[in-house]
């Protein structure tokens, strides 16, 4: 399938435009997901967004070794997670993705969080780590500096951030030496997230959209009675209505229509494949995405209640939404 490409404003390389995800939200075991990224593989897809803690890369990787497509025709994301921060770890966490994906190098490495802030598997929503801080602008840096050293020594290509808010990204963008090519955010047409969609933008840095379809089977702990169901909010049915597709086309058309690069999952062959034709013909018009842009509730699913510290009053202070971070006195050096 000819899928189209997005080409990174640095270095020249080509990210395809859709991506397939791995995360399994604590039901889908490591078989079942490589077993979703074979037949993924199969249909077309060459875009994998893999995580350390999605705990599946060894299963990943034999599938990937298996497939005989050439690696330079594969785009395989990686991301350090929270309990990896820090200058000795980031290298010693890449390694190990490394040798379970069966890879030379990564395509992209994202850190995970801004926070080295981490809860058990399958946890619930009321867990807190007693470790958990806020976001320290040095303390993050020092993660970043070993991070643009993997580009030096050609483990990872590009480098980049995900669930970074405008505020962080404003701190990073006038002290890296190597600048994020991409990062990874919560976007679908209930949670447009405009602001820092544009700011990205702006910055010639790519949004990789993450539950792209507003993930109807997340952890329970990602789950708030008040969340709106994508796939059913009466815009995106009645522009779903007018292609004669499914809603979760809609939704894939609209994040393409926003150059946003989305990565559903999907363990079904059948829901893979539709996934990936939605965004290779029959576009959305202008007007069907500005009649999306009303499906807009700012419904952020994925909230990250267990990342809170002791001091945060609720899960809104993760996402500086007054454009302010908040340091107690304590975390400061
Ligand atoms: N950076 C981060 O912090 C972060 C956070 C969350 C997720 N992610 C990444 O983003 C990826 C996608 O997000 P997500 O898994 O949360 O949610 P999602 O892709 O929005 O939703 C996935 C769910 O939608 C269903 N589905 C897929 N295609 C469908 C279709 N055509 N019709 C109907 N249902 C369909 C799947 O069920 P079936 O298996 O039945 O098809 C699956 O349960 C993850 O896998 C992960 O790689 C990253």
């Amino acid at each position: 399938m000819n899928v189209p490409y997005i080409t990174i404003e640095q270095t020249g390389a080509k990210m395809p435009a859709i991506g397939v995800g791995t995360f399994g939200s604590d039901h889908v075991s490591s078989t079942e997901m490589a077993r979703s990224v074979e037949r993924a593989l199969k249909l077309g897809y060459r875009n994998i967004d893999c995580a350390r803690v999605y705990d599946n890369e060894k299963e990943i990787g034999e599938v990937l070794k298996a497939s005989g497509i050439p690696r330079e025709e594969l785009w395989i994301t990686s991301k350090l997670w929270n309990d990896m921060h820090g200058a000795k770890n980031v290298g010693i966490s890449v390694r190990e993705t490394l040798a379970d994906l069966q890879l030379d190098y990564l395509d992209l490495f994202l850190v995970h969080w801004p926070f080295p802030n981490f809860h058990p598997p399958k946890c619930d929503v009321n867990t807190r780590n007693p470790d958990a801080r806020p976001y320290i602008h040095e303390e993050f840096m020092e993660t970043w500096r070993a991070m643009e050293d993997l580009v030096d020594q050609g483990l990872v290509r590009h480098i980049g951030t995900s669930n970074m808010t405008k505020a962080k990204l404003e701190l990073l963008l006038p002290d890296c030496r190597i600048r994020p090519i991409a990062n990874e955010m919560e976007l679908h047409p209930c949670f447009q997230q405009p602001e820092l969609l544009s700011y990205v933008k702006e910055e010639g840095i790519i949004p990789i959209g993450f539950s792209p379809l507003g993930s109807p089977n997340r952890p329970e702990r990602d789950t708030t009675e008040t969340d709106v169901v994508d796939m059913e909010h009466p815009a995106v049915l009645a522009v779903a209505k007018a292609h004669k597709v499914h809603p979760a086309a809609i939704c894939l058309k609209w994040a393409h229509a926003n150059g946003i690069v989305p990565i559903p999952q999907s363990t079904k062959e059948k829901n893979l494949k539709s996934n990936l034709e939605s965004i290779m013909g029959d576009p959305l018009s202008l007007m069907e995405v500005a009649m999306l842009k009303e499906a807009d509730c700012n419904n952020r699913l994925i909230k990250g209640q267990v990342f809170l510290w002791e001091e945060a009053k609720d899960w809104t202070e993760l996402w500086d939404e007054d454009a302010l971070i908040r340091v107690p006195d304590r975390y400061k050096r």
